[in-house]
């Protein structure tokens, strides 16, 4: 069967992961979480005290970009691929609220992208991929097949990913993860090098009041048009 790729952008905690493994599962395709690749390289940064709350030393990271590597493990108790940081799985670590304050920040950084990008044109070198974040119809697969741009509203965004940590042990306030959300969007929306934007071939689904299953169906049906 012909195979695609599928690149799935979208404001922060729209459920794109949840929708990507999903259609990756069903289709048998390879799934690229791109946010946890900039994730990686901030903890690595916040483990070299490259970054913290009161500074920045960009160059350093600039300069020790070449000493980080980064790889995905599928991991078959989960049914996903998880990261590696130089050799360590840093799956758990790259999840907290920590890590998502610094994020955007690296994120922004030219040298950071362009390592991150052609990564992730290798990985999808071969057909078959379903990949999220923020620049993969604009940047990375400019000819994906389908292109997905995922909203919802900021308040049900931040309840989301909010649910999530508290699940997963985590000691953070609503207000703290809702505040997180909107940073992140803003940063991501105006930065210089590859800001979040919707590509003009990208369809929009806001999914601020459909189920998890309404959304894959209907998923299911644009991916059936290009198979
Ligand atoms: O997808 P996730 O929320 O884990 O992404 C974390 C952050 O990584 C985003 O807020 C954004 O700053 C950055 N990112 C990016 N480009 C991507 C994926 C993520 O700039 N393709």
């Amino acid at each position: 069967m012909k195979k695609i790729t599928i690149a799935i952008d979208g404001f922060s905690s729209t459920g794109k992961s949840t929708l990507a493994k999903q259609l990756a599962a069903y289709l048998g395709y390879t799934y690229v979480d791109t946010g946890a690749m900039y994730r990686a390289v901030t903890y690595y940064a916040m483990q070299h005290d490259f970054i913290n709350t009161t500074s920045f030393d960009k160059e350093k990271l600039i300069d020790s970009l070449k000493d980080i590597r980064l790889h995905f493990v599928f991991n078959p108790e989960i049914g996903y691929a998880e990261m590696y940081l130089n050799g360590q799985n840093v799956e758990r670590e790259i999840r907290t609220i920590e890590v998502s304050q610094f994020v955007s920040q690296i994120a922004e950084v030219s040298e950071v992208r362009s390592k991150l990008v052609e990564q992730q044109q290798e990985f999808g070198n071969t057909k078959g991929v379903v990949m999220d974040g923020r620049d993969i119809g604009t940047v990375v697969f400019p000819n994906a097949e389908l292109k997905l741009f995922m909203t919802a509203s900021p308040q049900i965004r931040a309840e989301r990913r909010y649910q999530e940590l508290i699940a997963k042990g985590e000691n953070v306030s609503f207000e703290a993860v809702f505040e997180n959300v909107v940073t992140r969007d803003a940063i991501d929306t105006t930065r210089s090098d590859s800001p979040l934007i919707k590509a003009d071939d990208a369809i929009e689904l806001d999914n601020s009041h459909l189920t998890r299953e309404e959304q894959f169906m209907r998923v299911l049906d644009l991916v059936n048009q290009h198979l």
